[in-house]
């Protein structure tokens, strides 16, 4: 599929903020990695919800209630149908992905993890896959071990055997997608060799779910984490889906109203799952947000999504391609719509600084993976993340200030 066959500019007239200028230039949003921009159809449907259905949920018996319980668990039942999970109580909501993530660690680590396990991430993990993971360790004496990657940004999957070999593993894990290079990592291949070692599996979905397709029921993985905003949702929530036989174990985690069946000043005795998870108020306007940014990206299709990210990846690897002394991270054969670089002699955020002023918004650093630029050899990159609404208008903006940049800078 071309980079024109998919009718981006159509997508691009859903999402109001693009059609902003920043110096007299048109907005070049390659950030998505970061967040992505939000479409009409969210920004309509959490107003709606504020301006026709809002009320607290699970508490009033009143119709107003009831109705905003409906949306709010109706985008339940959406994030279970999208992810294909076995049913709608398998989805936790959380803050974010990271949030998420922490949950497992603070309540199924804690009663599946001593001084005789251990946990596998990555060398290519978001900090939020990391730390949860050292605080872990740190509480209950687990170790963590570390699966190296290849050169082009590829899982070692060999290590990878190696390790779940030698090592009584209780959990791995490790990204979906690597917010740094792009790399798609075998998910399938992940758990099934964790499952024959006897380890349960966490895959952070939070870049990958946003580039095409999943069906947790297929992958059989054991949790799966994603952010709302990385999704063209809004910020504030989160999704957990865990197995039931999983979620129903473990303890919780966070204490409150709503997460309980009863209370007295003696004891207390939990909800059932997804209920025991979700202390307090959740983000009610957000759910309804979140259903409205599946229900779009359904209209276009993850597939023809993925399509248009591939076929732009492509243009963009190329067009980079051309720039004196630019070196690209992540040259893995699955690879997302994500391109980091260093230019020779220029630092990221002098870079990050003069593309800002071209109107071109990208970003510079370490994008929260410390240990994986440290395996690259480097401190900080410059990251253009790509959308579902991202066009070669935008590339070849990026190629253009680039090349500004170089010629102002060296
Ligand atoms: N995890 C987000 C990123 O990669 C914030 O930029």
């Amino acid at each position: 599929m071309s980079p024109t066959a998919y009718d981006v500019d159509a997508v691009r007239a859903d999402f109001p903020i693009l059609s902003q200028s920043w110096n007299g230039r048109p907005l070049v949003f390659l950030d998505t990695g970061a967040s992505a921009q939000k479409p009409r159809a969210v920004i309509d449907a959490m107003t709606r919800m504020m301006e026709n259905d809002y009320a607290n949920v699970h508490r009033g018996s009143y119709w107003l209630s009831e109705r905003s319980t409906a949306v709010y668990e109706g985008a339940r039942d959406t994030v279970a149908r999208f992810l294909n999970a076995a049913s709608s109580d398998e989805i936790v909501f959380t803050l974010n992905g990271t949030d998420a993530i922490n949950l497992v660690a603070n309540t199924w680590g804690r009663t599946n993890v001593g001084p005789d396990r251990a946990i596998l991430i990555s060398e290519m993990e978001h900090h939020a896959n990391i730390v949860p993971w050292q605080m872990l360790r740190d509480a209950t004496g687990a170790r963590l071990l570390v699966c190296p990657i290849l050169d082009d940004g590829s899982l070692d999957m060999e290590a990878y055997a190696r390790l779940l070999q030698d090592n009584p593993v209780a959990l791995v894990a490790i990204t979906q997608t690597s917010n740094v290079l792009g790399t798609v990592t075998p998910a399938a291949e992940i758990v099934r060799l964790a499952h024959e070692a006897g380890a349960r599996v966490l895959l952070d979905g939070c870049q990958g779910i946003v580039h095409g397709p999943v069906d947790l029921q297929a992958l059989d993985v054991d949790f799966y984490v994603f952010s709302a905003h990385k999704l063209y949702g809004p910020t504030g929530l989160g999704v957990l889906f865990g197995k039931s036989e999983l979620l129903e174990a473990m303890p919780p985690w966070r204490g409150g109203g709503d997460m309980i069946e009863t209370v007295t000043f003696e004891h207390t005795t939990w909800a059932r799952p997804p209920a025991r998870f979700e202390a307090g108020t959740p983000a009610i306007v957000e759910a309804a947000g979140l259903t409205a940014a599946i229900e779009y990206i359904n209209a276009l299709g993850p597939d023809a999504i993925r399509a248009h990210e591939s076929a732009l990846l492509a243009y963009a690897t190329e067009a980079l391609g051309e720039i004196e002394g630019l070196v690209l991270y992540g040259r893995a054969p699955e690879k997302s719509a994500v391109l980091s670089f260093t230019i020779d002699g220029i630092h990221a955020h002098d870079l990050g600084m003069l593309l800002g002023e071209s109107g071109v918004c990208v970003r510079v650093g370490h994008h929260c993976a410390m240990p994986l630029l440290k395996r690259l050899g480097v401190t900080a990159t410059t990251r253009a993340s790509l959308g579902c609404y991202t066009n070669t208008a935008d590339i070849d903006a990026l190629v253009v200030a680039l090349k500004k940049a170089r010629s102002l800078l060296l």
